[in-house]
């Protein structure tokens, strides 16, 4: 019997849990060692390798055998690996490779793993901020930008032209003929570039917040040769009073409304800097605002997880609304209507699971 809430204890279900803690102190720990393989190419090294020792694969890929080996250990015992009877020798089976590298035939998804290191560099910040409020701010995340860019050249970047522009009849034809386009929120600005580049004709502006995003956004803007792109450091926290009129014949915003100071501030100056005409285009996380409703959703924690440690907090540390990443699509829906923007529509796309596209028009 709990004494705290005198319901009578059921002894298996209690056993079953305890199993279920195990096993995710195991996968979470799986998580991290994949996103160091990840970053340290032990991955790529071992896909083209036959079974080996930690000698062979600490020397292919050029790392301290020592720590390789305790890796490879991690790896094993997770399934992730394979390593045969006498102990010695590893392997990555053709098919976990294909998923945790790039380039081959799966797609790859091992970099998504980054996401674990980077916030539990902020634990300490958080747990602070459960006792006292507040959040934490960009610039606690040494490597948020270079993350996320990697994860958007996923969702975004491999899509745009095939899935993501196609979903408005008629845009592709628009862009080719020349016209003009804001990115808000624009990170390191690989999605607008890749536009840039096919679309000559049409002029392409990149707002965000961060200076390392945009020089990383200018400097490859500048190695690219490009001429018809702008990178420009701005806060969109009051988007709504300083918004230029009517400039922009396409509005993006890839992943980048809800973690803002102020969404509504921002929406309500994307309407203002629209044409006409003009068409809003936003990508943002696919769930519902009644948490019940997520509870079957496949990767759920994990964007709670995400949002709690990045996107709500880094809203609340600019003194913002922190809606946070699963505000959802009703909530989604009324900050566009209160935006003024009428009869949104909304997709999904195959390829992402994690987001929902919006179509919107003044
Ligand atoms: C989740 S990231 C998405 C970046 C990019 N769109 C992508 O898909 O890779 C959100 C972006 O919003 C920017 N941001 C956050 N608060 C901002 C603010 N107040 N003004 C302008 N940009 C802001 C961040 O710097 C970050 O680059």
């Amino acid at each position: 019997m709990c004494v705290a809430c005198k319901t009578e204890l059921n002894v298996d279900e209690m056993e079953a849990f305890g199993e279920r803690i195990v096993s995710i102190m195991n996968e979470s720990s799986l998580g991290l060692m994949i996103s160091i393989g990840y970053r340290v190419g032990l991955f790529e090294a071992m896909k083209s390798m036959r079974p080996s020792t930690s000698d062979e694969i600490a020397a292919s890929a050029q790392l301290n055998e020592r720590y390789v080996r305790e890796w490879l250990g991690a790896l094993a015992t997770g399934g992730i690996i394979e390593v045969e009877e006498e102990g010695k020798r590893y392997h990555l089976p053709a098919n976990h490779g294909a998923m945790l590298t790039e380039g081959g035939e799966g797609e790859c998804l091992a970099h998504l793993t980054q996401y674990i290191g980077l916030l539990g560099g902020v634990e300490d910040k958080i747990v602070d901020c459960f006792r006292k409020g507040g959040g934490v701010s960009y610039s606690e995340y040494p490597r948020f930008h270079e993350v996320m860019a990697t994860d958007s050249n996923q969702s975004v970047v491999s899509s745009i032209l095939d899935h993501i522009l196609p979903l408005d009849p008629g845009l592709i034809l628009r862009l080719k003929n020349g016209i003009r386009v804001l990115d808000v929120g624009c990170g390191r600005g690989n999605a607008l570039r890749l536009l840039a580049r096919e679309f000559s004709k049409s002029s392409f502006v990149g707002y965000d917040l961060s200076d390392e995003a945009i020089e990383f956004a200018r400097d490859a803007v500048f190695q690219e040769g490009l001429d018809n792109i702008v990178f420009e450091k701005r806060d969109l926290t009051s988007f709504h009073d300083d918004a230029p009129k009517g400039e922009f014949d396409l509005i993006t915003a890839f992943d980048a409304i809800h973690d803002q100071a102020r969404p509504d501030h921002v929406l309500a100056g994307i309407r203002h800097a629209l044409k006409r005409d003009g068409l809003f285009l936003m990508q943002d996380i696919g769930a519902s605002s009644n948490v019940a409703e997520n509870r079957e959703h496949p990767i759920g924690p994990l964007l709670y997880t995400i949002s709690c440690l990045h996107c709500m907090t880094v809203s609340l540390a600019q003194g913002g609304l922190g809606v946070g990443a699963m505000w959802g699509e009703q909530m989604t829906l009324q900050f566009l209507e209160e935006a003024g923007f009428q009869n949104t529509r909304r997709y999904t796309l195959d390829h992402d699971i994690q987001n929902y596209y919006y179509l919107a028009r003044n």
